[in-house]
C-alpha cells in the first residue's frame, strides 16, 4: 500500500510556492516512483492573498506554528520563510514535536546549525537543507553521501548567482557595476538592498555549510573571510583579461597543512579553468577529492523551480529514511582544526603612480624586499600619471599586504587601486 506523507509549508513566497507547485504537479509521478502519496496539509503565511495566489485552498491555511506542531498527521515541515527569526523559533518548535524539517535557509543554518541540530536530536527528527546551498544543484547530498570515500582537498565555487550575473555583464558587455546591478535588480536576481549578495554574505553562509560538510568539522560562518564585488572596476576586468583571467566571486574552501582556509572574495580565474565559463546567474562548484580527483557541479543556484526541486528531494529523502541523518562531526559551533588566514596565491595589484624616473624600479624593490616576485606587469600612462598592474608569483598574503602598505606610503604612489587574488 502507498504511504501517505502529510507536509506543511511555512512561508509561501517564491520558493515555498515552487515547492507547492512541484508537490502538486508531480504528485502522481512521485506516487508512482517513490510509492508515497505526498499531501500538502497546511500552509502558514500571514498573507492569505499570497496563499490564494498559488491556488492553495484557504482551508489549508494554518493559524499558527503551534497548530502545525500539534498536528500528528504532519511528518514533514518545509521552512521557506527566510531570515533568522521567527524561522528559528518555528523550526525548533516543530523539530521538538518530532517532525522532520526541510529548509532553504542558509543564513539560519550557518548561524544556528548546532542549536537546530540539538533540537532535531531531542525531538528524534531530521533536519535537511539541500536547498540552502546552490539551489537545485545536489551538492549537499553529494558531500554527505556520494563522496564519503574521499578526503576533500578543496572546494571552489561560484555560489552566488546575483554577483555572477553582475560580473558577467561587466565582463562581456563592458557595463559598469552600477548599471549591471540595476539590471540584476530589474530582473529580480538582486534585492532592492543588494548587500547580502554583493558584499559576499550569502556566499559566506553557503561556504560555511559546504566546508563543514566537506571537511567534517564545524566551520562557523564568522571564520569565513569575506570581501564583496563592489570595488571591482571595468579597468581591473580589462587588465585581468589581458593577463589571461576572468573575474568571479569565488567561495574557496581548502584543506591546508594544519587545518582549513575558507574565503569569499573576487578572484581572477584562468580562462582555461572550467569555472571561467560559468556565466550569468548560473552557479558551479569545483571539487577535488583524494580519490575521485576533480569534479564539477553546475546548475541554477536560485529560483522557485530549482530551489523547489532541492526541497522536494529533501522531502522525499526525509519521508524514506528509517532514522534521521545528523552531522558526522562534532557540531558544537567551533572548528576543531585551525582556520588559517595567510593565503598563498598569485595577486593582481593595481597602482596609480606619478610617471617619473625610478618609480617602477622603487615599486619593484618594495615587492622584492617583501619576498614578492613579479610574474607580469602592464603599464598604461597619460598626463604624467601611470597605472601599473602587477601580477605576482604565488606568495603569502601577509608578504603582499606588507609590500602594499609600504607602497601606499611611498612618494611616487598616487593610490593603490585594488588587490585581487588569483586562482592557481
Ligand atoms: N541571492 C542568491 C543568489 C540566491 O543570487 O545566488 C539565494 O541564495
Amino acid at each position: 500500500m502507498d504511504k501517505i506523507v502529510n507536509v506543511a509549508i511555512m512561508g509561501i513566497g517564491t520558493v515555498g510556492g515552487g515547492t507547492y507547485e512541484i508537490l502538486t504537479k508531480n504528485h502522481d509521478f512521485l506516487l508512482k516512483n517513490q510509492g508515497i502519496d505526498f499531501r500538502v496539509k497546511k500552509v502558514l503565511d500571514k498573507n492569505l492573498e499570497r496563499i490564494r495566489s498559488f491556488g492553495i485552498p484557504e482551508e489549508k491555511a494554518a493559524s499558527s506554528v503551534d497548530e502545525i506542531a500539534a498536528d500528528k498527521d504532519i511528518s514533514v515541515v518545509v521552512e521557506t520563510m527566510g531570515g533568522v527569526e521567527p524561522a528559528k523559533t518555528f523550526i525548533e518548535k516543530v523539530l521538538l514535536s518530532g517532525k522532520n524539517v526541510v529548509t532553504a535557509n542558509k543564513e539560519l543554518i550557518s548561524k544556528h546549525w548546532p542549536e537546530l541540530e540539538a533540537a532535531a536530536k531531542k525531538g528524534g527528527a531530521g533536519l535537511y537543507f539541500e536547498a540552502s546551498c546552490v539551489g537545485g544543484v545536489p551538492i549537499i547530498r553529494a558531500l554527505e553521501e556520494s563522496l564519503q570515500a574521499n578526503r576533500i582537498n578543496s572546494l571552489v565555487g561560484i555560489i552566488n548567482g546575483t554577483t555572477n550575473y553582475i560580473l558577467t555583464k561587466m565582463t562581456e558587455e563592458g557595463m559598469s557595476y552600477e548599471a549591471a546591478l540595476k539590471e540584476a535588480q530589474q530582473l529580480g536576481y538582486a534585492e532592492f538592498d543588494p548587500t547580502s549578495d554583493v558584499e559576499g554574505y550569502d556566499a559566506a553562509y553557503k561556504l560555511s555549510i559546504l566546508s563543514s560538510l566537506a571537511f567534517h568539522t564545524c566551520v562557523p560562518y564568522t571564520c569565513v573571510y569575506r570581501e564583496g564585488i563592489t570595488k571591482i572596476t571595468k579597468t581591473d576586468i580589462k587588465m585581468g583579461s589581458e593577463m589571461g583571467y576572468v573575474i568571479k566571486l569565488l567561495a574557496i574552501g581548502k584543506r591546508t597543512g594544519d587545518g582549513v582556509e575558507v574565503r569569499v572574495h573576487p578572484t581572477f580565474v584562468p580562462k582555461s579553468h572550467p569555472l571561467a565559463g560559468v556565466g550569468g546567474s548560473f552557479n558551479a562548484v569545483f571539487l577535488n577529492g583524494d580519490f575521485v580527483d576533480d569534479l564539477m557541479f553546475y546548475g541554477r543556484g536560485a529560483g522557485a523551480r530549482p530551489t523547489g526541486s532541492a526541497i522536494v528531494s529533501d522531502i522525499v529523502y526525509a519521508a524514506k529514511r528509517v532514522s534521521p541523518l545528523y552531522s558526522d562531526f562534532d557540531n558544537s559551533g567551533k572548528a576543531d582544526v585551525e582556520i588559517s588566514s595567510d593565503y598563498v596565491c598569485k595577486y593582481y595589484v593595481s597602482i596609480s603612480v606619478n610617471d617619473a624616473t625610478g618609480v617602477l624600479a622603487s615599486l619593484s624593490n618594495v615587492f622584492a624586499k617583501n619576498n614578492v616576485s613579479i610574474e607580469n606587469l602592464i603599464q598604461k600612462g597619460e598626463n604624467g600619471r601611470a597605472a601599473i598592474f602587477f601580477l605576482t608569483h604565488a606568495c603569502k598574503e601577509s608578504d603582499v599586504r606588507r609590500a602594499v602598505s609600504e607602497i601606499e606610503k611611498y612618494d611616487g604612489t598616487n593610490r593603490v587601486e585594488n588587490l585581487i587574488r588569483v586562482l592557481e
